[in-house]
This record gives structure tokens, sequence and C-alpha cells, in this order.
């Protein structure tokens, strides 16, 4: 490119950016409020070699004490249950566990304070709409369903075949158990780094999600790992919180992106990135993560590691996750325009990329998987179904032998999947 093509580039992004303003799309008002919201006086700044800025932020000072409901709140330092989390002797020695954040080199905040990833100005120019900044989108069942039923793998519950409705703008490939007692669920992710295509709404997840809830409205507590360009505003492998009240619809967001989560961790911070990611069969690293209800403070935690719980989400938030869970599920989910559409089907992939017939070093698998009920004590669950509704697209696999481990995920497009 010459220089004169440069100079009429620039000039036409000057005048397209005039313009957007003259036509009062971008509100800077609107985005700097949302800002000085967001973003809490740091006692000290961590700039990470990754590009984001990490503030140590007062615990007291944290987005949480913005909710009205939290104003009063007594920080829980730590839970008041103990977990016994055998390790278990079939450890696989060949995979490695990762909890280390890439910010963490260049820095630690002091006691008293959490790490929270500062967002910027750019960040909230990326996305459509600023109310709806840091939430997933709202999950739509389809009522005029394109997707071909020959396709999918639907549950089997006692013998009995569910057809969920569609989803849309989302595809999914999860393993998941129902019952009436759950309070905390666990499992250990492989992290890997899938790619996606160019389109910067699409974003894919590793992770568990913990439910309840009456009808199709549900409240749940999330995490995993994530690549989503538009909200983190790079292509990295980051660990995500999320959680809602009300299926996404007004209430709840990812990490510390609206009033609700309390930090406690000054180690871990959310929506940061991971680091190494698994590679095709060479090592593969996880994430053991787990959300337990205290059942003396009905407080969910939520474990990122092994060691020092991470946080915990307040039960006076939820009106049925206040006494315990009806829903577990692990596995991944593909969110995109662009699935369950014939002949214009996303390449973004869910997991390694790899189908999960793939296995062990090639596709992204979820092992040690557990629940735990009020007898505290972490076991496989009594019952599993699994569900994927794109099957050519992203598979899934759950391996029972010894100890089980669910593989998911694929390449999007592909010769059976269009
Ligand atoms: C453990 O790792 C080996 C490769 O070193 C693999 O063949 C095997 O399937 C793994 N087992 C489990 C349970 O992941
Ligand atoms: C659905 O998929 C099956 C193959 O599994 C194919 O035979 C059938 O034609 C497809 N139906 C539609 C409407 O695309
Ligand atoms: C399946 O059937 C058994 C026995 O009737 C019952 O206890 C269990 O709750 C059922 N499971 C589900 C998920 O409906
Ligand atoms: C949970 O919340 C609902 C609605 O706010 C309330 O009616 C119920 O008593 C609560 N249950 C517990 C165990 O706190
Ligand atoms: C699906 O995604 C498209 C493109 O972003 C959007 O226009 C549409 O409203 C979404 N549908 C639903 C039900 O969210």
């Amino acid at each position: 490119m010459g220089k004169p093509n440069i100079c009429r580039l620039f000039l036409v992004l000057i005048l397209s950016y005039l313009s957007d303003r003259a036509n009062g799309r971008v509100n800077f008002k609107e985005i700097d409020a949302k800002l000085k919201q967001l973003n809490k006086p740091a006692v000290k700044t961590i700039q990470s070699e990754d590009g984001d800025i990490i503030d140590c932020v007062d615990i007291y000072k944290q987005p949480a004490f913005d909710n009205p409901t939290l104003k009063n709140h007594v920080i829980q330092v730590k839970p008041s249950f103990d977990i016994k989390e055998e390790k278990s002797s079939t450890e696989n020695e060949s995979s490695k566990l990762v909890i280390s954040q890439t910010w963490q080199r260049s820095g630690s905040c002091p006691e008293g304070t959490i790490p929270i990833r500062r967002i910027r100005r750019e960040d909230l120019l990326r996305v459509d709409s600023i109310d709806r900044f840091g939430r997933k989108p709202r999950e739509i069942v389809s009522k005029s369903s394109t997707t071909n039923h020959s396709y999918s793998h639907f549950p089997l519950i006692n013998n009995t075949n569910i057809i969920p409705p569609p989803l849309v703008n989302q595809s999914v490939a999860m393993l998941f158990t129902l019952g009436s007692n759950f309070i905390g669920a666990k499992g250990d992710i492989n992290v890997w780094n899938p790619r996606l295509s160019s389109r910067s709404q699409e974003f894919t997840t590793a992770q568990i999600f913990v439910k309840s809830g009456p009808g199709d409205v549900f409240e749940s507590l999330e995490s995993g790992w994530t690549v989503f360009p538009n909200l983190y505003g790079d292509r990295r492998t980051r660990f995500f919180t999320h959680w809602t009240v009300n299926s996404y619809s007004s209430t709840g967001c990812f990490d510390l992106n609206c009033d609700g989560f309390v930090h406690t961790n000054p180690q871990i911070a959310l929506g940061a990135a991971v680091e190494p990611v698994s590679t095709q069969r060479g090592e593969q690293y996880y994430i053991p993560l787990g959300i337990y209800m205290d059942p003396t403070s009905i407080n969910w935690w939520l474990k990122y590691g092994d060691d020092t719980p991470t946080g915990y989400w307040p039960g006076t938030l939820f009106s049925f996750l206040n006494h315990s869970s009806t829903l577990v599920e692990w596995g991944g989910r593909l969110y995109s325009p662009n699935v369950k559409k014939p002949h214009h089907h996303t390449k973004a992939g869910m997991g390694s990329r790899h189908f999960a017939s793939a296995s062990y070093g090639k596709a992204c698998f979820i092992r040690n998987i557990a629940i735990v009920d009020f007898s505290m004590a972490l076991k496989y669950p009594d019952w599993v179904g699994t569900w994927a509704d794109e099957f050519n697209c992203y598979s899934l696999y759950n391996d029972q032998q010894t100890s089980p481990v669910f593989y998911f995920g694929g390449p999007g497009r592909n010769p059976d999947c269009l």
C-alpha cells in the first residue's frame, strides 16, 4: 500500500468517526460514565505484558458494594466448610495444572486489595450496547428451527428422548445431570486456544454451569475459560466467571463487569489470560474448577486451582440458588450468529477444534467431574446425560472407563457441517 492510500485510509477513518459522532452513535458521556462506574480507584496498578492493566482495588471498594442489597455486606473471608478433595489416584502424570495468569509475572496485589482487570474506552467502543456490556447474549430458544434433528444428539432421560428447544446463535456440546440437591460441582478443564473466524460477535467457552430456576427462566453460576475477542480485545484464552438470575436477560455479567460477585483472593484476576495452553500431542494443561455452596452462609464459593478460593456469589442474589442447584452442566458452547444455518456455518472452534473422538492429547476434556450434595462429599453424579445439538460440527464423547472423562468440541464448518 503506497503513501497516498494510507492517507486516504486515514481520511476515511476520520470522516467515519466524525459522522458516527454527528449521528450520536458514539456517546462519550455515556462511555465515560460507564468507565467511572466499572473502574474503581486503584491502590496499585500493574501493567501486564499482554496489554492488560490490573488495578489493585481496596477489597471493600469492589464493584459488589455498588449493589444496594450488599451495602452492609460483611465479607466472608474464607469458607466455613471443608470439602474432602482426595487427590485421585488415577491422576494422569502427563497432564499439568495451570493456574498461572500472565499478569502475575509483572507484580502482585497487596493484602486487603483485589486485582481487577481495567476496562478501557476501546472495550466499550467495540460493543453494540453499553447497557449489555460484559454480558452473555440473552438465551433465546427458536420457535421455527432450521436445525436438522438427524444431526443432533438429544439427551435420554430415563429412556425418554428429551428434545430441548434449539438455542438461537449458539451450539452446545454438554454433559449434564439433574437432581434436587446439588450444592457443588467441580471438574478439571483442559485448556486450549481454539481459533475463531474473523467475526467479532463470536465467542467460545469450556465451562461448568450450576443452574436452578422455574420454567425456562434460570439462575446460573458459571466459570471456565473463554476466547472472546469482542469482550477482551484479543484472542487469548481467559479465565472467566458469569452469573445471572434471569437467563441473561437483564441481570448478571462476566467477571466483575457488574455488581454481584465478591472477590476475595489477591492473587487471581477474573478475565485474565491464562498460560500455558495445551498443544496437540504435546503437554496437556488443565484448570481445576469448583463451585460450592457454603451451607452456613449460603454463599457460593468459586475455587480456581487447588488452594485459596477466588471469591463467592452471595446467596442473597438468588431466589432458587439460595438453597441448592437442580441442574449442573459441563462442556462447551460456541456463540455465533452463524450456527444452525445451512451453507453458512462458522469455522469457529469449540474445545481444541478437534472432534471429541480424537480423545486425549487432541480433543478438549473435562475430568474428575463431581457433584456435592448435602453429605458434603464429592462424587460422580448417579446419572448423567449428554446433549450436542450440531453433532457434525461440535461433538462429544463421554468415556466411562475407570475414571470418566468427557471429551467435546469440533471445528465448525467441515464437509459434514456446511
Ligand atoms: C493419560 O495419558 C496418556 C498419554 O500419556 C493417554 O494415553 C491416556 O488416555 C490418559 N488417560 C486419561 C485418563 O486421561
Ligand atoms: C438432515 O440430515 C440427514 C443426514 O443425517 C439428511 O439425509 C437429510 O436430508 C437432512 N435434512 C435436511 C432437511 O437437510
Ligand atoms: C429416573 O427414574 C428414577 C426411578 O424412577 C427416579 O428416581 C429419577 O429421579 C429419574 N430421573 C430423572 C432425571 O427424572
Ligand atoms: C430463597 O429466596 C426466596 C425468594 O427470595 C425465598 O422465598 C426463600 O425463603 C429463600 N430460601 C432460603 C433458604 O433462604
Ligand atoms: C442472533 O445474532 C444476530 C447477529 O448478531 C442478531 O441480529 C440476532 O438478533 C440474534 N438473535 C437472537 C435471538 O439473539
